[in-house]
């Protein structure tokens, strides 16, 4: 039997999530939305389009949860995008009841399910879908490690003129501006880029990295980015639903590891079928340890204003 991807939130990150999901033949996947008709209508303009690519996955869409029933993973991307005058603390309760809301229906009708939460602000999302799902770690994960480092290689692989396939980068840490880009695990063709660039670029590069989000919500003005965010929600997927035991940068709740405790964080996750296999602890330079744990720090302070 195929397996089931529930999409909670049939906007422009879940919908593109669908989108390559579908395209990549990987699971049928039940679109859920509290806007009537576009779920629906999404879901069916995309079983459309497979008619053409050759893909026999269902695609459904709904505005109730019944059609997620037995989902293997659930991704939410529901929520808001912060909008002018709302505090970011207005924007951490806003989503976070909405967050709630997708978790408690969605993981009564898939019991075994893994989450892989999306909507920001991700880290502390992902500790909402923690306590309302009562699930253990391994099935918790957040978007956006895999997400920053393909930001990271992308400037890269751009700034050295080479193929981006020759790029491996790790960006550790919160999803935000204290986010942790590593030059010196990240590689071009198995090098180290601190031999290949000088610090004045990397330091340009690490910048637009952890700047990545906001350089994308300038250009669109209204929205913020979709098609990187929803191929790298696809990876993680295509990690679990293979049970690759894929090492990929993604938001888990730490329990001690690298110093940092009871909280959701990227970090080098191991991926199989299980959803998180292990944390990867790998050794960090005094000055990366500081900054990973300021990037905790800063969660932390998004944490408080959880209602
Ligand atoms: P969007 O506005 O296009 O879509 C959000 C969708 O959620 C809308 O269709 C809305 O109707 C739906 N929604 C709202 N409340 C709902 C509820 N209670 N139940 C079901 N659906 C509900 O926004 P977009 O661009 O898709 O982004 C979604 C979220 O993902 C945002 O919070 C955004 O900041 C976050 N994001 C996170 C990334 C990451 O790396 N973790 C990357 C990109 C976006
Ligand atoms: C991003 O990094 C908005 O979190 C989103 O593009």
């Amino acid at each position: 039997m195929r397996k089931k991807v529930t999409i909670v939130g049939a906007g422009n990150v879940g919908a593109t999530t669908a989108h390559w999901l579908a395209a990549r033949e990987l699971a049928d996947i039940a679109l859920v939305d509290v806007i009537e008709g576009v779920p629906q209508g999404k879901a069916l303009d995309l079983l459309e389009a497979l008619a053409v690519e050759g893909s026999d996955v269902r695609v459904t869409g709904s505005n109730d949860y019944e059609i997620t029933n037995d989902s293997d993973i659930v991704v939410i991307t529901a929520g808001f995008p912060r909008k002018p005058g709302m505090s970011r603390d207005d924007l951490v309760r806003a989503n976070a009841d909405i967050v709630a809301a997708a978790t408690k229906e969605a993981v009564e009708r898939s019991p075994r399910c893994i989450l892989i939460v999306v909507t920001n602000p991700l880290d502390a999302m992902c500790e909402v879908a923690r306590r309302v799902s009562g699930f253990p770690r391994q099935r918790i994960l957040g978007m956006a490690g895999v997400l920053d480092s393909a930001r990271f290689s992308a400037f890269i692989a751009m700034e050295l003129g080479v193929s981006v396939e020759n790029v491996q980068t790790f960006v550790l840490g919160g999803h935000g501006d204290q986010m942790v880009p590593l030059p010196r695990y990240s590689t071009v063709a198995g090098i180290p880029i601190p031999e290949l660039l000088d610090k004045t670029t990397i330091d340009r590069l690490v910048e637009r990295t952890a700047k990545g989000g906001g350089e994308i919500v300038n250009l669109l003005k209204s929205g913020s980015a979709y098609y990187a965010p929803g191929r790298s929600i696809a990876d993680m997927i295509d990690a679990i639903l293979k049970d690759k035991h894929k090492i990929l940068p993604c938001a888990a709740y730490l329990t001690g590891e690298y110093g940092i405790k009871d909280l959701f964080i990227g970090v080098p996750c191991r991926l199989g079928s299980v959803g998180l296999e292990e944390i990867v602890e790998i050794k960090l330079s005094q000055e990366e340890s500081a900054a990973l744990r300021a990037s905790a720090e800063a969660v932390a302070q998004v944490l408080k204003a959880l209602p």
